[in-house]
């Protein structure tokens, strides 16, 4: 580990702030998933298939740049209309571009065609189109009314698993915060998972959407809302990504790998709904907010930092992480943090905040910002102080 690199491990705070309670089977918790779930390869040829038996006949498919460009590969029937500006990291003139194009369109179905910033504008443009309700009043838990269009998620990256689940994010540009609506009525009709989409995804975007999707399987297995019928997932989902990432990563054409690497992030996608992540989210939303740093590489640049100070709280499953990742077992905080720094680094992905042009000046607001999402930070198994996420990107820094 390169020196200036120390995990943010004060040893006074060690024993402090842990929970030992987590929940367990006797805890209700709801799951929700896709109505269908098509996956592997070639399950592509579906998409028209359902959008033909629903009779779709206005399609408008929300995709970036890059997809935009191959919707012809769907074979979606009728009048089709393709949103192909999404940002990476969505803001929120992004999404009322897409908005305002689809209460032109009027769509019958939604079609989300991209990474984890296409399908969460497309879960919003779905319930949106149709009313005139404004964003604001849409962030938080359940508060969308309806929605009376379809929804098909497609992913082509292997990182969010957003098509599994019931949530979207966007960039508020004035608080740069990123803002979570979710709602069971943005869960898709159905979700395509077709790993030959991913196979054109570049290296560095295969790195570190892998670690996002690994970020959210960890986090969810280690929160105090870890449930057992979540832990399967999160668990195998940590698995597949020791196994694969750094195989996609070393050849893009590796089919079996990119069909792990797929089955991974939906796995993960099914961690969020019901328990959703931590800290390591908290502390690499401001990367991304603040300083455009892809999701993905803002969560593996963190990853290492959080699972360690963690370690003391969930000694024994993050154990099971290191196990899963093919990492050396020990109960040894340090241990953790360099392993999975290795296994980060060894994928390519740059480590350190100052390499992307993060300015040191700002570390103190951004650590004021992670610690303000309570959403996240209240369900980390350890209380994680501002001073100790400010301590995370000095040493990542
Ligand atoms: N809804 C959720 O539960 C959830 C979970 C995690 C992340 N997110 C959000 O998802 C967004 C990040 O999504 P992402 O990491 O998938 O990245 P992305 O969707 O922003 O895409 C990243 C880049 O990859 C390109 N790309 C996509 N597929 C490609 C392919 N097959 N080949 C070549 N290039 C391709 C895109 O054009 C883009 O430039 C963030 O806004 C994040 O907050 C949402
Ligand atoms: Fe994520």
């Amino acid at each position: 580990m390169p020196s200036g690199l120390l995990p943010a491990l004060p040893s006074h705070e060690i024993g402090n702030g842990i929970e030992p309670e987590m929940t367990n089977a006797f805890t209700p918790i709801e799951i929700l998933r896709p109505t269908i779930l098509e996956f592997g390869n070639g399950t592509i040829t579906s998409a028209a298939r359902f959008a033909e038996r629903i009779g779709a006949r206005r399609p408008l498919v929300i995709s970036d740049p890059f997809n935009a460009r191959r919707v012809d590969t769907l074979a979606l029937p009728g009048a089709v209309k393709v949103f192909g500006e999404v940002k990476p990291e969505p803001d929120l003139p992004n999404l009322e571009k897409a908005v305002a194009m689809a209460k032109q369109v009027k769509p019958d179905l939604v079609v989300g065609f991209g990474g984890g910033s296409a399908m969460d504008l497309a879960k919003l443009v779905a319930v949106m189109c149709t009313s005139d309700v404004a964003f604001a009043d849409l962030v938080g838990p359940e508060k969308v009314a309806g929605r009376s269009v379809s929804l098909m998620q497609i992913p082509t990256t292997s990182g969010t698993g957003s098509e599994a689940g019931t949530r979207a994010l966007v960039t508020d540009p004035v608080s740069q915060n990123k803002q979570a609506v979710q709602s069971r009525f943005m869960l898709a009709d159905i979700a395509i998972v077709d790993p030959d989409l991913t196979v054109t995804v570049p290296k560095e975007i295969t790195a570190a959407t892998g670690v996002d999707a690994l970020a959210h399987c960890v986090e969810a297995y280690t929160s105090r809302k870890a449930h057992p019928t979540i832990d399967l997932y999160a668990l195998e989902g940590a698995r597949l990504v020791g196994r694969y990432l750094e195989r996609a990563v070393a050849d893009g054409d590796d089919r079996e790998a990119r069909a792990g690497l797929s089955l991974a992030s939906l796995y993960g996608g099914y961690c969020l709904g019901p328990v959703n992540t931590t800290a390591g989210h908290a502390v690499a939303y401001p990367l991304g907010t603040r300083h455009h740093i892809a999701h993905g590489l803002a969560c593996a640049m963190i990853f290492p930092h959080t699972l360690a100070f963690n370690m003391p709280a969930v000694a024994e499953k993050t154990i099971a992480v290191l196990g899963a990742l093919g990492l050396p077992e020990r109960n040894d905080p340090m241990h953790a943090f360099e392993a999975t720094y290795a296994f980060c680094k060894n994928l390519g992905v740059e480590m350190r905040l100052s390499a992307l042009g993060v300015p040191k000046s700002d570390l103190g607001v951004m650590a004021d910002e992670a610690h303000a999402i309570r959403r996240l930070l209240d369900n980390n198994p350890r209380d994680l102080g501002r001073d100790a996420i400010l301590n995370m990107y000095e040493a990542a820094f």
